[in-house]
């Protein structure tokens, strides 16, 4: 399979987040988050896995960016990690954890490699979930002052900033079905919750615009095409409402300056005078995380109504039993391309699979690099067909600790042995290394049967 061109500004990275890879979580002054609390509630996570160790990536930070060198990435994107700047959530800063980032960006930056920061990738200081967490309106202002010590902090070296990566996905799960952390399911708590981020991100784009000259703003959004499981009325619209729900509630409010109908009925009570002009403020970029094509249904057990309905059969499933379609990729970077307008970065793509205790199998990772041959295909194809897609950042840099699934489901391009803390990488990281290097080189055309091919 030959792959068709990229332009050569086209940007290839991998992502990661705090509280899946750092470990270190009760030390240098780090307070709990929400995250810390959860792990800890019995039988919410896989095998009562935890982010107290992770991949250690706090103390092997140095080690990781030698391996984000050798991989050739031109970009990284990770989150920082609110508990370790200002472990009150407010107020009091903690300077290891404001060292940290300083020490990880400058590395970065040393070995060529552009720092992509999110501010908020979940791990919610516990202290602040106290105080009502985002049900609370105060948090848009909390938000705003943590993004102000950041872009005080780091703006002199990063141009590249997120706010909040995949809002839609965090609230639904935390706030209305309780699966993952704060573990709440409430409707009305979800949906302050949904206005509430919705501000806070608004108010932390004002601050990062106003302290950061040159500054190129972004939010990280999961969107996945959204189709009913039947063609049936109740089905259709079970569909159209999770539609809202997980792709549409964060993205129109930030861009489009309002809801989609159906939810702006239900969140009005929420919203006061000149909010949509606090959430709508200008942005330079869209990120987007993609990983499968979603069937939705009526379901009476969900909080909302609508859940997930069956795959079709024909479809072939991820490790993770995640539907593969790679037009669906195309697609939706043709339908964000069109309806945002807005420059867009996969700030998220890949492959789950459960360990199966295999470590040779898993390294020899010949589904996840079969996935990421069709995927980026077809981006190339989207980019053909006018997307305006400007990068690609794998998920992920390192097997990590996938939320309730724990350590066992494994989304790396590297593997790692967890209780050695080794790092190798796998077959995909191998590919997806050639690619980029081979790109970097001004090879346009490469083939992707192999690592080790199209050099
Ligand atoms: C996304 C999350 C990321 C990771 C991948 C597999 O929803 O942003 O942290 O868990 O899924």
């Amino acid at each position: 399979m030959k792959m068709p061109a990229f332009p050569e500004s086209f940007l290839w990275g991998a992502s990661t987040s705090s509280y899946q890879i750092e470990g270190a979580a009760a030390e240098d002054g780090r307070a709990p988050s929400i995250w810390d609390t959860f792990c800890r509630l019995k039988g919410r996570v896989n095998n009562g896995d935890s982010g107290d160790v992770a991949c250690d990536h706090y103390h092997r930070m140095p080690e990781d960016v030698r391996l984000m060198k050798d991989l050739g990435l031109a970009a990284y994107r990770f989150s920082i990690a609110w508990p370790r700047l200002l472990p009150r959530g407010r107020g009091a800063v903690n300077q290891p954890g404001l060292d940290f980032y300083d020490r990880l960006i400058d590395a970065l930056l040393e070995n060529g490699i552009e720092p992509w920061p999110c501010l908020f990738h979940w791990d919610l200081p516990q202290a602040l979930d106290d105080l009502g967490g985002w049900s609370n309106r105060d948090m848009a202002g909390w938000f705003a002052d943590y993004a102000l010590l950041c872009a005080r902090r780091y703006g002199d070296r990063v141009k590249h900033w997120a706010t909040v990566n995949e809002f839609s996905v965090f609230t639904l799960f935390g706030y209305a079905w309780g699966w993952g952390a704060p573990s709440i399911s409430d409707k009305a708590f979800h949906l302050k919750t949904i206005h509430h981020v919705n501000l806070a991100h608004g108010a932390a784009v004002d601050v990062l615009a106003d302290q950061i000259k040159g500054a190129e703003i972004g939010a990280i959004h999961s969107w996945q095409p959204l189709r009913p499981q039947k063609q049936t009325p109740e089905d259709i619209a079970a569909a159209a409402l999770f539609n809202e729900h997980w792709n549409l509630a964060f993205p129109d409010a930030q861009i489009l300056g309002h809801y989609p109908p159906l939810i702006a009925r239900d969140i009005e009570p929420y919203v006061q005078a000149g909010d949509m002009a606090r959430i709508c403020r200008p942005l330079q970029w869209f990120g987007v995380n993609h990983y499968a094509p979603m069937y939705g249904g009526a379901d009476a057990n969900m909080l909302w109504g609508f859940g997930w309905g069956e795959v079709p059969a024909e479809l072939p499933r991820s490790g993770v039993g995640w539907p593969m379609q790679p037009e669906a990729f195309k697609d939706t970077l043709l339908e964000l391309t069109r309806r945002y307008r807005l420059p867009v970065y996969v700030t998220e793509n890949g492959y789950g699979s459960e360990d199966k205790g295999g470590r040779a199998a898993e390294i020899d990772d010949q589904e996840r690099l079969a996935y990421l041959q069709s995927y980026i295909a077809a981006m190339a194809e989207a980019l053909k067909a006018g997307a305006d897609v400007r990068g690609y950042f794998a998920w992920s840099l390192l097997d990590n600790f996938e939320w309730g699934a724990g350590y066992g489901t494994r989304f790396g391009i590297v593997h790692v042995d967890y209780p050695t803390q080794e790092r190798t990488v796998k077959a995909s990281g191998k590919w997806y290394s050639q690619l980029i290097k081979n790109k970097k080189r001004g090879l346009t055309r490469t083939s992707t049967s192999g690592p080790e091919t199209g050099a």
